[in-house]
């Protein structure tokens, strides 16, 4: 991983990651998460203050040094007790049904082989578990997709590897979830083509 990975691009998504907004969407979908809980995608931390209290423990992966560094002092600040591995979610060193939630905010967009790692977490979840997520991705309007299409290339490169374009419904359905809910909306003061949200929970039939 290249200095702009490990080291600017931690920092920005340590910025551009904390609106307001970002963080009333987190508390929002974070507040149902219980039992065993997996985190796909850790980045810098920041859903940490916003698991709700019955939440002791949480396992993480995330590949990228620089937002693992930087993710340490918020750990050291929660009374949270978290297990962190530095790798992708295409490939989990954990036991078949061993966590009850999964929590992916922000990161189908940039796991590259991301049917893979939603196998691996269809394959940890218990039977009726949960997996709590809130994505960017393909929107609902003709002239969005396309300027999203577009750009992709080029926000591949600047976002380290982020999709704007994937379809996130699909994604999840495809993986054998069955939504328990799902909202789509535009986050607002955002343009349109960075800001058309996937938000819910999928169970594990
Ligand atoms: C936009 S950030 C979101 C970080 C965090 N989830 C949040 O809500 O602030 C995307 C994260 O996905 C991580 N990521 C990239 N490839 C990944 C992979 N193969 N498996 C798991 N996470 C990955 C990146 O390192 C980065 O931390």
């Amino acid at each position: 991983m290249g200095f702009y990975g490990n080291v600017i691009f931690p920092r920005v998504l340590d910025y551009v990651m904390s609106t307001g907004q970002m963080k009333k969407t987190r508390a929002a979908l974070l507040t149902e998460v219980s039992g065993d809980v997996f985190e796909v995608g850790f980045g810098t931390g920041l859903n940490l203050p916003f698991y709700p209290e019955q939440v002791k423990r949480l396992v993480t992966v995330d590949p990228n040094p620089g937002c693992n560094k930087r993710a340490r002092k918020r750990i050291a600040a929660s009374s949270i007790d978290v297990e962190t591995h530095e790798l992708g979610g295409e490939s989990l060193p954990f036991d078949d049904a061993c966590f009850d939630s999964i929590v992916c905010t922000w990161t189908l967009c940039s796991i590259a082989e991301v049917d893979k790692a939603l196998a691996e977490m269809h394959r940890v979840l218990r039977p009726k578990g949960r997996l709590f997520f809130v994505e960017h991705g393909l929107a609902d309007e003709d002239r969005t997709r396309g300027i999203q299409h577009r750009l992709n290339p080029l926000w591949k490169i600047i976002g380290d590897g982020c999709h704007l374009n994937r379809n996130m419904k699909d994604l999840i359905q495809d993986a054998h979830f069955q939504f328990a809910s799902l909202e789509n909306f535009y986050m607002p003061k955002s343009p349109k083509w960075a800001s058309y949200m996937y938000k819910g929970i999928a169970v594990k039939g």
